[in-house]
């Protein structure tokens, strides 16, 4: 592993939300790993009054008082506040930073990272660009700026953002990042499949019979419902964390697993997506709200009562969709994904199905396409490889059942699994940004979801289902399957006693 050159990180909404719960514990622990250069600094800035005491003891109280030997990270840390909506306060940036490398050997390598709200981040490049301190000197220093999700909220803000960020940062510099992209067993994706010689002669239309993914949450929207409202399903997982995993089911192989090769090749997916006419959304798409359920004794409100959503309100919090990749690997295989809140357990996989054996000579075979041969990937939690395969029951005669060859992260005990922010940071440090979504690509998966968004404006009758919390979504959900023998894959039962499905 190489370590990255000097830098100084500046992290603006350094009093928020993802910068005590994910950013500066992805930080503290690629400093723990010994993968941070030796000259590194961390600048928090934001409107709320810190100092740079103040900073530190908070960073402090996030730790919960877990952890020991936190002074020589502390002394890393730093904060600046500044107005981050006025443009002219960010040469106060730029004083800090300059003051940050005095006496230091760190040259002016800056990593911008906006954990803000959206709406901010082309002010906060703007004022990057004028305070002067974003161009690269060419083999002096680099300058690089990571984005937050969501980035746009339709085609149009999306292709605006992309627009108008490249009058301050080139592409190059950009790293908008996916979170799903850092996980351990989403990258494994590319190595089962590029990685063995078994599994890509398969890894087609001859043998694939249709791959689901599923992205589930057990939570509601808890206390953040008046974001969620704004949002759904559609724009908060499916346009970017589900299509990245299809990318990466989906792609041709790269050349070599280098960032420019690997876009490349999700972008030719995203560009094969056969679209969804606005009329045919009813058809492919199905959405959901969870509704009032009673799950192992305890009372679950439905969505329309959670705090900050309109009681009318007709986001989804559950999405199901059926959609072909038109090339020459998947014509005609159907591609399911679903996703959604208050569904019985958070899991997120990815399953293969393969085609069932073309002749069944086994008395006892079991003719339902569930039962045959499943390669799962499981995202998360417990991280692995599943393989469901037919076995001989022993005794007499032919008897077949499902086995399961069940491979678990956690088996590799003296592993640390890197959360998904350690990883994407660290690339970024090294100017790695395979993992990170290219603008033509955030635009080709937005203009996928579009029709969607737009079919549910123009035909506010297109019905949000409802389905009792802990339940697994709509029934409405399984009309997008039209082969009988065939389900979506439960990885557990529904949890909820009460509530039919309703329409809403
Ligand atoms: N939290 C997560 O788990 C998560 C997950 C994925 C993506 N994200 C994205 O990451 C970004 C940050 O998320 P977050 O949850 O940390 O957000 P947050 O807590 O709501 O806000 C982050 C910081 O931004 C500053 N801020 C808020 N409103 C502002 C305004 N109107 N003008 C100027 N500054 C303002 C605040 O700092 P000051 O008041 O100190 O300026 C605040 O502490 C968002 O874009 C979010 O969509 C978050």
């Amino acid at each position: 592993m190489n370590i990255p050159e000097s830098h100084i990180i500046t992290i603006f909404g350094a009093s928020g939300d993802l910068t005590k719960r994910k950013l500066l514990p992805a930080l503290f622990s690629l400093f723990k790993q010994d993968l941070l250069p030796k000259e590194f600094k961390i600048l928090g800035v934001g409107r709320t009054d810190f100092s740079d005491e103040l900073f530190r003891k908070n960073f402090i109280t996030w730790l919960d008082g877990e952890e020991k030997d936190v002074e020589p990270f502390l002394n890393k840390l730093f904060y600046q506040k500044i107005d981050t909506g006025k443009v002219d306060d960010y040469e106060l940036v730029k004083s800090k930073l300059n003051e940050l490398r005095e006496g230091t050997g760190i040259p002016e390598n800056y990593i911008y990272y906006l954990s803000t709200p959206p709406g901010l981040y082309e002010l906060v490049a703007k004022g990057l660009e004028k305070a002067n301190i974003t161009a690269d000197v060419e083999g002096e220093s680099w300058k690089r700026i990571i984005i937050e999700k969501p980035f746009g909220i339709d085609l149009a803000s999306a292709k605006k953002l992309n627009k108008n960020l490249l009058n301050y940062f080139s592409e190059d510099q950009i790293y908008r990042i996916d979170h799903y992209l850092g996980k351990e067993t989403v990258q494994n994706v590319l190595v089962t499949r590029f990685g063995n010689g078994i599994f890509e002669p398969l890894w087609n239309r001859n043998y694939i019979h249709h791959v689901e993914v599923t992205s589930s949450e057990e939570l509601g929207v808890g206390t953040r419902g008046g974001y969620y409202d704004n949002s759904g399903a559609l724009r908060d997982m499916v346009q970017n964390h589900l299509l990245q995993l299809v990318g990466l089911v989906a792609m041709e192989p790269p050349i070599h697993a280098e960032s420019k090769a690997i876009r490349n090749e999700v972008l030719k997916v995203f560009q094969s997506l056969r679209p969804i006419k606005e009329e045919e959304v009813p058809k492919y798409v199905i959405r959901g709200q969870y509704t009032g359920s009673t799950v192992k004794g305890e009372c679950l409100t439905g969505y329309r009562y959670e705090q900050g959503v309109p009681n009318d309100s007709r986001t989804e919090s559950y999405l199901a969709m059926k959609f072909f990749i038109d090339n020459w690997r998947w014509k005609d295989v159907p591609f399911y994904i679903r996703t959604g809140k208050r569904l019985p357990t958070r899991v997120t996989e990815i399953v293969i199905h393969f085609k069932k054996s073309p002749h069944h000579i086994f008395s006892h075979d079991d003719l339902t396409i569930n039962a045959h041969n499943q390669l799962v990937i499981r995202v998360q939690p417990d991280e692995g490889l599943l393989f469901k395969f037919s076995m001989k029951v022993p005794g007499a005669g032919f008897n077949t059942k499902t086995a399961n060859m069940d491979f678990h992260y956690s088996d590799l005990n003296d592993d640390h699994i890197p959360e998904a922010y350690e990883r994407l940071l660290l690339d970024c440090m090294q100017g790695d940004s395979t993992l990170y979504i290219r603008g033509d690509a955030v635009e080709e998966a937005w203009a996928f979801v579009q029709p969607i968004i737009n079919a549910w404006k123009n035909n506010p009758e297109i019905p949000v289902y409802g389905y009792p919390a802990g339940s697994w979504g709509p029934a409405h959900a399984d009309t997008l399957i039209e082969e009988p023998e065939i389900t979506w894959r439960y990885p557990c039962k529904n949890l909820s006693n009460d509530g039919e499905y309703c329409e809403l």
